[in-house]
């Protein structure tokens, strides 16, 4: 069987070379956006998977059918898949829900001038290293991971898969940015108040709902719902893609998990590039519940 972890070195960033090819990643930075597209951006392990099912949700007023039946990568495509943009660019459907993972650097340039919605959801990077490393171990078309200590000295050095969290997140939330339209919601916020966090993302997409419409979302898109739900829950891919052997996608979903994971020793270096990296940068992080 042909190898799924090739590395596609695009820009200087690693990209999984299996789903995401030279000319898919090149395709995406000349998309074509339309004014009533609405485009969820994260760096991996943040949560995209849950506002993939929020805006789901919210775009229904909160009807589940939609969402248990059919797949979240039809319904919220990855714009670094050829074969999903392809689809994107055939439809006729608006709003167009659509994906990436992609650094403002480089994207940012197919955004300007355009009033598309962009969510841009972030997690505390200590959490996202875990959750990355764990799911690098059921991934088959990421690199083969060997401890968490080498693990997080990549991450750390913004050399893993989708580049450097640092960049990712100070790009995407730069005032220089220039993204007219833009909702920077974290992980965290959605974790310790759900009702409150969907009104907010209603709100921006001009979907306000009702109060019974929130409840239904909420049910829909908590941790156990989600894990439960095939069309979100990964379980649909072939097993050569994800092994399920190895672990859940839906794993843990919990804010503060990484310290069930690092040492103290890796908790202070963490702490010093941290700070040395996000210098000058005015976000606020929540480390634990
Ligand atoms: P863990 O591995 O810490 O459990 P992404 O979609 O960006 O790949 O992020 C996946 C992470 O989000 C996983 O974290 C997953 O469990 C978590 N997640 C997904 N849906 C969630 C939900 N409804 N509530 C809490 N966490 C959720």
């Amino acid at each position: 069987m042909a190898r799924l972890d090739v590395t596609e070195v695009f820009h200087g960033i690693s990209f999984p070379g299996h789903l995401h090819t030279q000319e898919s990643l090149e395709h995406a930075l000349k998309f074509q956006f339309q004014d009533t597209d609405i485009l969820i951006v994260s760096y991996p392990k943040s949560g995209t998977t849950w506002i993939q099912e929020i805006v789901t949700l919210i775009s229904n007023r909160g009807d589940s059918h939609l969402s248990q039946t059919v797949p979240n990568w039809t319904r919220a495509p990855w714009l670094e898949q050829y074969y999903f943009t392809a689809v994107l660019e055939a439809s006729s459907t608006t709003p167009r829900l659509i994906t990436t993972h992609l650094p403002h650097h480089l994207l940012g340039p197919a955004l300007q001038g355009t009033k598309a919605k962009v969510i841009y959801v972030s997690r505390n990077p200590k959490d996202v290293v875990v959750s990355y490393y764990h799911f690098h171990k059921m991934a088959n078309f990421l690199p083969k991971v060997d401890t968490f200590a080498e693990f997080l000295k990549g991450f750390l050095e913004g050399t893993l898969h989708f580049g450097s969290w640092f960049d990712h997140i100070k790009g995407w939330t730069s005032p220089t940015a220039a993204i007219d339209n833009l909702l920077h919601i974290t992980y965290e916020e959605m974790s310790l108040d759900l009702p409150g966090s969907i009104k907010r993302m209603s709100s921006f997409l001009q979907c306000p709902l009702v109060e019974d419409e929130v409840i239904n979302c909420v049910k829909h898109c908590s941790f156990s719902s989600m894990r439960d739900n095939k069309m979100i829950n990964y379980t649909l891919v072939s097993e050569d893609i994800m092994d399920h052997s190895k672990g859940s996608f839906m794993r843990k979903g919990e804010v503060g998990d990484w310290k069930h994971t690092f040492t103290e020793e890796q908790n202070q270096y963490f702490e010093s590039i941290f700070t040395s990296k996000m210098q000058g940068c005015t976000l606020e992080f929540v480390w634990e519940k």
